[in-house]
Formats: structure tokens, C-alpha cells, sequence
């Protein structure tokens, strides 16, 4: 990063602020010494103005829709590449060779299976536990079972413990899905790839085994890809905010997938079939409801719609509303939903509310959709989004732990409560 600055002024003293220049020539403006130098912090909340640190993994320009993984374009690597090749991409920083990209399946598969007495774990669970609760807590269960990975202290180590968790998350999430509906848990198999196993696993039963379709598992596997890594959004923070702490992969790992479940982040992929299913339930008025988003009716939003960095388009959006048509079509599915999101969709970018704030469909429009129509159901649809992003956690992960320069993550605040004042024993204190 080459260096300018800034000057900043403040009662009668002037501050000198390096301007750090990203290699996509994004500004940034260095207010590390700020506070030692003028007593002043700076407050965002949000972060919406603030980057939290420099990485070298994904690139988003909000502006004009881009996303770049390690410099690759998404459109090329959801085109081109498989998401195992793309995990490793993202967490070791280059395209791998036919024998990299061979040994590092042969170690996905190598692990794929779960300690035994990790079912008893899953007996625990109440028959309606959220499958996102279950994963997060399965993740450092399995974190348990290999107290010696958790802290990888060298490549070797590295590698073993990405493979290890990789593999594990997809069998943890098919096993609270079986849980969660009282069905056997089913084992992976040796013969089929990163997705197909997870379908094999989540549908086929003890006497039944469910024939794994290669479009649907390409369309899953690209779906995937796309969820792959996304910058510094909430979950992702999360892992490095953890990680800062040393805390090791598993339990970071687990806190971002905390993270992502909510309805802003991550959740929003469910949300959406609930918004949906709701406006097909009272007759599909997609006006009305859109309406009511406007007036910001008991905080109602569009979910779906809208992205902190993207003002222009989301580009995995663009990709996944022709994936769901292709899934559909394939599948010879016809989904009244599909037809609620289109007609939502051209309402609202014909809309000057939606217009004016560039409020566009994200990743989580369509998605759910696609997911639906292979036979997911909702509560694993926030699942399926965190098994995508596990290379961007763990790629992040790393990126903390190996930054010589790395200090614990500890915002400031302005603070804004009662100023200091005596305590008043009980006896005084009043009240009715
Ligand atoms: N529907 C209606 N109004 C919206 C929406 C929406 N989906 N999103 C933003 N707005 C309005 C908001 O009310 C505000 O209006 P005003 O200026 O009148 O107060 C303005 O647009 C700016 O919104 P904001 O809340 O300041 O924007 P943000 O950057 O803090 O929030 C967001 C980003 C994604 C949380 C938000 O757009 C949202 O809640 N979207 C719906 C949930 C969703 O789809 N989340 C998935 C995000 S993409 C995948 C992921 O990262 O997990």
C-alpha cells in the first residue's frame, strides 16, 4: 500500500492522516494514531465507513457489482470451477494443481465421517432445535474430538484441520436435518462429490437411497461458490473478531455460523420463502405488501432486497435468479413463489423508494427457491449458506493468526450513561 495523507484540524492544532491506497486503489484514510496524537476516536456505527483490517481475499466494488475472489471474477469461478477447488482457492490464496486439487479431496473425503459418539450429541437435541443451533454447537463438539487440530501450528496441520472441518460441517448439518425429523442419521459415501454427499445424506434413508441428479448437485454446488466468501459482512467480522483473540478455528468457526443466523445476515434466505408463502397465502398481492414496506410498516422490509456494499447489483444475485429457473424448469417444478418474487422484484425496481436508496435483489432473493425446489427444507436453508462460507471463515481465520502485526480486535465507544453517582442502599431507593 503506497502512502499519502490527509490533514485534519481541531482546535487550533493540525493532524497529519496517511492515506493508505489499496492495490484496487480503494483510499483509506489511517486513523491508528489518531487518538494519541488528538485525544479523538472516531465513531461509526455499523462500520459502515470502516475498514477493520487489510486482506488479500476477496474484493467487492458495491458500485459497479464486482466480486473477485483472490482476484478471480465469481462469474468465472461459478462458470468454471467446483466449489472444493474454490474453498482452496480461498483459504490458500492460488488455484491448486490437479494434484493439490486431488489430495485435498482425498482428505474431504478421508474425514467426512463423525466420531460415533457424536450421535449421542445429536439424541440431546429437542425434536424442533433449530438446525443453526445444532450446527454451531456440533462445530465445537467436533472441535473436541481433535483437541490437538483445533490450533494448527504449521501448513500440514493446516490443511489436515481445513479438511477435517470442511468435510465434518457438511455430515453435521445432513445429521440435524435427519435429527430434527426423527430419521436415522445417514453415513457419506466414498463415490460422491462435496454436494452430492450432503443430498445423499440429508435424503436417502437406511432402505431407500436418494439418486443424486448432477444438475441439481452442480446447481447446489454452484450455489456454493457463490455464498463462498463475501468480505468483511457480519459473520466473517465475527470469525476474525474471534480469531483475534487466538481462539482456535472450531470455536471461531462456531460464532460466525451464530452470526450469519440472523435475518439481516444469513436468515434472510428463510425470511424470504416466509415473506413470500405469506403474500401467496393472502392471495399474492404484491402491491399491498409492497406498500406496506414503503410506510415501513411494523418495520417490514423486503427481504431479499438491499445490501450494505452493493448500490448498483448484487452480481450472485444475477446468477442465482437464472440458476432457479434452470432448476425449476429441470425439475419440472412450477413454483407460485417464483412467480411472487419476479412480479416483487419488477415493482420494486420500477419504485423510487426501492430506486433511490438502490435497493436491489441480493443473494438471499432467489436462492431460497432453488433450495425449496430440490426439497430443502426452510430451517436448513441459513445452513446451507453457512456450509458455502465455511472457506471464507476459515481463509479469514488464517488471515488473522498469521498477521505478524495482529492485535486483539477491541473497538472503542462514546460512551452515553448516567455520570459517575454514589450508590443508594435498598432500603432508599423508593418506588411504588
Ligand atoms: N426493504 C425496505 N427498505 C429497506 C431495505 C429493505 N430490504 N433495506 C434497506 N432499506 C431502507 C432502510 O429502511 C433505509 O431507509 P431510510 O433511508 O428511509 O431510513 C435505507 O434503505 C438504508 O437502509 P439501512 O438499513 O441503513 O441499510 P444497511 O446497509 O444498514 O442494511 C441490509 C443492509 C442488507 C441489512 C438491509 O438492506 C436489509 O435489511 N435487507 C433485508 C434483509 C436481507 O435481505 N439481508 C441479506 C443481505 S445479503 C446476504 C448477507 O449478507 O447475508
Amino acid at each position: 500500500m503506497s502512502e499519502q495523507s490527509a490533514k485534519l484540524s481541531f482546535e487550533g492544532k493540525t493532524f497529519d492522516l496517511p492515506v493508505r491506497v489499496g492495490t484496487e486503489n480503494e483510499r483509506v484514510l489511517d486513523i491508528t494514531a489518531l487518538r494519541s496524537s488528538s485525544g479523538l476516536i472516531s465513531l461509526d456505527e455499523g462500520y459502515g465507513n470502516t475498514g477493520s483490517c487489510q486482506s488479500r481475499i476477496t474484493y467487492i466494488d458495491g458500485e459497479r457489482g464486482v466480486l473477485r475472489y483472490r482476484g478471480y471474477p465469481i462469474e468465472e469461478l461459478v462458470e468454471h470451477s467446483t466449489f472444493t477447488e474454490t474453498a482452496y482457492l480461498l483459504i490458500f490464496g492460488e488455484l491448486p494443481t490437479e494434484s493439490q486439487l486431488s489430495e485435498f479431496r482425498g482428505r474431504l473425503t478421508e474425514h467426512q465421517f463423525l466420531h460415533e459418539n457424536m450421535r449421542h450429541h445429536f439424541e440431546g437435541f429437542p425434536p424442533n432445535a433449530p438446525p443453526m443451533a445444532i450446527l454451531s454447537a456440533m462445530i465445537n463438539t467436533a472441535g473436541c474430538f481433535q483437541p490437538d487440530l483445533v490450533q494448527p501450528s504449521d501448513d500440514e496441520h493446516f490443511l489436515e484441520t481445513v479438511a477435517r472441518l470442511m468435510s465434518k460441517v457438511r455430515t453435521i448439518a445432513a445429521a440435524s436435518y435427519k435429527t430434527s425429523i426423527g430419521q436415522a442419521i445417514m453415513y457419506p459415501r466414498f463415490d460422491l462429490g462435496y454436494g452430492s454427499n450432503l443430498l445423499h445424506m440429508m435424503f436417502s434413508r437406511p432402505n431407500r437411497s436418494w439418486e443424486v441428479d448432477a444438475e441439481i448437485a452442480r446447481a447446489l454446488d454452484q450455489i456454493f461458490i457463490l455464498h463462498a466468501d463475501h468480505e468483511q459482512n457480519c459473520s466473517t467480522s465475527t470469525v476474525r473478531m474471534v480469531a483475534s483473540s487466538q481462539a482456535n478455528l472450531y470455536a471461531s468457526v462456531a460464532a460466525g455460523v451464530c452470526a450469519l443466523w440472523g435475518p439481516l445476515h444469513g436468515g434472510a434466505n428463510a425470511a424470504v420463502i416466509d415473506m413470500l408463502s405469506q403474500i401467496h397465502e393472502r392471495g399474492g398481492r404484491v402491491d399491498s405488501f409492497i406498500e406496506k414496506v414503503k410506510n415501513k410498516e411494523e418495520g417490514v422490509r423486503l427481504m431479499g432486497f438491499g445490501h450494505r456494499v452493493y448500490k448498483n447489483f448484487d452480481p450472485r444475485a444475477k446468477f442465482i435468479k437464472q440458476s432457479c429457473k434452470a432448476v425449476l424448469d429441470k425439475l419440472g417444478v412450477h413454483d407460485p413463489l417464483l412467480d411472487i418474487a419476479m412480479k416483487m422484484e419488477d415493482v420494486a425496481l420500477n419504485d423510487p423508494y426501492f430506486v433511490e436508496r438502490k435497493l436491489y435483489p441480493n443473494v438471499d432473493f432467489y436462492s431460497g427457491i432453488i433450495m425449496r425446489a430440490i426439497g430443502i427444507p426452510v430451517n436448513m436453508f441459513t445452513v446451507m449458506f453457512a456450509i458455502g462460507r465455511i472457506p471464507g471463515w476459515i481463509a479469514n481465520w488464517r488471515e488473522v493468526r498469521m498477521n505478524p502485526q495482529g492485535r486483539i480486535y477491541r473497538p472503542r465507544q462514546i460512551y452515553a450513561g448516567p455520570t459517575s453517582r454514589a450508590y443508594i442502599p435498598i432500603e432508599r431507593r423508593g418506588g411504588s
